[in-house]
């Protein structure tokens, strides 16, 4: 079960940066082209929430199941010293877990927005401080905790 969550964990990444980075492409050029707020806006952000929501309920999973995690958790005083117990334990999840809140936050927002263009402005803004918070926070072939593309 481990590892199958853990793949499908890695892969919905790429789905969650797709939707995302579209999103905010879309808010953006909504804002600045003063275009209106219809259908397929609102379809992206919303599949963008179900993803990350989806990918916040299986990261949940391993974090109690993952090896690296257990054994963080074990001597957590300790694992605070060690580079690659320490991402794990706290800065992977407190990272991700924030930037989901803004998702969420962000579509709430906008949808609450009267004007489109304050739809627009209020989406651009918090997706894009959550790909910020992901984009640091994905353990990247190149990052000091690095991890394989797929
Ligand atoms: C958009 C949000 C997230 C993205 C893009 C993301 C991305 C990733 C990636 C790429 C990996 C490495 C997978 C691999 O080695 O094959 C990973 C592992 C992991 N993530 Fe996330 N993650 C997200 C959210 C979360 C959240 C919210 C949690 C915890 C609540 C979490 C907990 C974990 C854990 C525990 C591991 C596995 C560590 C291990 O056993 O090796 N992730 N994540």
């Amino acid at each position: 079960m481990y590892t199958g969550l853990l793949h499908l964990h890695n892969l919905l990444r790429y789905v969650v940066l797709i939707l995302l980075i579209l999103a905010i492409v879309q808010s953006f050029a909504g804002w600045f082209l003063k275009k209106s707020y219809d259908k397929k806006h609102n379809k992206v952000s919303l599949f963008l929430l179900i993803t990350s929501h989806l990918q916040l309920i299986i990261g949940l999973i391993l974090y109690f199941i993952s090896p690296v995690v257990i054994a963080a958790r074990d001597n957590f005083g300790e694992a605070m010293k060690n580079v690659e117990l320490r991402f794990w334990a706290v800065e992977h999840i407190s990272s991700m877990i924030l930037a989901i809140a803004l998702i969420t936050i962000g579509r709430i927002m906008a949808k609450k927005g009267k004007a489109d263009l304050i739809k627009f402005r209020r989406q651009a803004i918090y997706f894009f401080l959550a790909l910020i918070l992901i984009f640091n926070a994905i353990p990247w072939p190149w990052s000091a905790v690095a991890r394989a593309w797929f």
